[in-house]
């Protein structure tokens, strides 16, 4: 099977030796080849430049681009996208008065997630699960990290680990998986945080491992959740099953849980909120990459990753979107990327290297995805006629989107 676009008005993120993530000034520019043409074979990029050099390429599906963009589809490094039910009435709390951390320590929050999980068969999870994934992939996203987390018993998290795998095996969508035991202390291990924590790291990761069920380990290192100390346990037991950690942090407060994860080699660090300067020196030249989710600040009324001090200190950034019931029910890439340029003053450029490639590297998949480059995977999005490319983030809210293929197949 052969795709053909021709007559693209720009293809944009074009590296012939792509970098696995760019870095501060780097990520101002956005390398194009203006009126391009791009050949696809099977679920592979093979070929691109302009479209002069394209007369003599037959293909069995030429797809006509006048006037249109293509792009890398979304790279998704950060989501909770498997889980049962959703939390509107706690949004209604909020919008009520209530803060989220008031709703967590009476009982809502994750530990309302993990209730309703618990109480819900793997089938339909796979099947609410799988109505998420398909709206996310017609929004261009073709790379999705999910992490479990609303299961918190050996039991339920091996359940949400196994809907990711049968996920990863069904949709062309690249799927990595993160165990996120460590997401809240269940009501039966209230008063014993270690006890949770050896269950953890005796009974449910040697299963994981069994099964090969995660790619990643993460924590949720903040005040009333995992200290640093645990957060120390949860990504030393990962390394000795093979697991690199991604960690979230700081999401409320800065504590030093980022120089902990950078001294450990996480592949990333995920929210930053709050960042001090401390947060910023320690991440410098380090091979752990900062990731932002704006969607999470804009739902639940809370700061911006500090991006552009971020930046200009010379590190990279990876946007995602954290889609999850409680904080962030969004997985629309799009909106992340406006919201970057819109409230944390990201250049479209920075923001689209930050949302591709960077995402990438976030999730490990560097080097087949986030960039169009020979050899990679095909997966691409193709705008609707335009006017440039800093239309996608400037109409927020707006669906620019035509087509998406994912791994060489036409998605929408
Ligand atoms: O990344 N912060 C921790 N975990 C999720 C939200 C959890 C929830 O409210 O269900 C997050 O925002
Ligand atoms: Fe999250």
């Amino acid at each position: 099977m052969s795709i053909l676009i021709t007559n693209i008005k720009s293809l944009l993120q074009v590296r012939e030796n792509c970098p696995s993530f760019i870095s501060g000034n780097d990520m101002k520019t956005l390398p194009t080849i203006e009126n391009a043409y791009l050949l696809i074979e099977n679920d592979t990029i093979v070929n691109y430049g302009p479209m002069e050099d394209a007369s003599s390429i037959e293909a069995e599906t030429t797809i006509d681009a006048t006037g249109k963009f293509v792009l890398p589809t979304w790279c998704d490094s950060h989501t909770h996208i498997v889980y049962a039910g959703n939390r509107e009435l706690e949004f209604v709390d909020r919008i009520n008065g209530l803060t989220y951390e008031e709703i967590a320590n009476r009982g809502g929050g994750i530990l309302n997630s993990a209730k309703t999980l618990q109480n819900t068969s793997e089938e339909e999870l796979y099947n609410q699960s799988i109505a998420r994934v398909k709206t996310v992939m017609k929004l261009g996203t073709g790379a999705l990290e999910i992490k479990s987390g609303y299961g918190l018993t050996p039991e339920a998290e091996l359940k949400m680990l196994r809907v990711i795998k049968r996920i990863k095996k069904e949709f062309p969508v690249k799927v990595r998986a993160t165990f996120l035991g460590a997401h809240a202390l269940p009501q039966h291990y209230k008063n014993n945080k270690q006890g949770y924590l050896d269950e953890i790291i005796n009974v449910m990761l040697p299963l994981i491992e069994k099964e090969q069920l995660a790619d990643y380990i993460d924590i949720f290192c903040e005040k009333g959740y995992f200290d640093l100390d645990d957060t120390k346990q949860i990504i030393e037991a990962g390394k000795k099953h093979h697991m690199a950690s991604k960690i979230h942090v700081n999401q409320f407060n800065a504590f030093g849980g980022v120089a902990l994860a950078v001294e450990n080699n996480a592949l990333s660090v995920d929210h930053l909120e709050e960042m001090n300067d401390e947060d910023i020196e320690v991440l410098k030249g380090s091979n752990t990459m900062p990731v932002a989710l704006p969607s999470c600040s804009y739902f639940l009324s809370i700061p911006y990753t500090p991006a552009r001090k971020m930046i200009d200190a010379g590190l990279p950034l990876a946007l995602a979107t954290d889609y999850n019931p409680g904080s962030t029910p969004s997985g629309n890439m799009n909106f992340v990327v406006s919201t970057a340029c819109i409230k944390m003053k990201m250049t479209p450029e920075e923001a689209i290297n930050a949302a591709t490639i960077n995402g990438a590297y976030a999730m490990g998949i560097d080097k087949q995805y986030g960039s169009i480059t020979r050899g990679k995977k095909a997966n691409v999005i193709i705008t609707k006629q335009i006017p440039s490319y800093y239309y996608l983030p400037y109409s927020f809210g707006e669906n620019n989107i035509e087509t998406v293929i994912i791994n060489g197949q036409i998605i929408a």
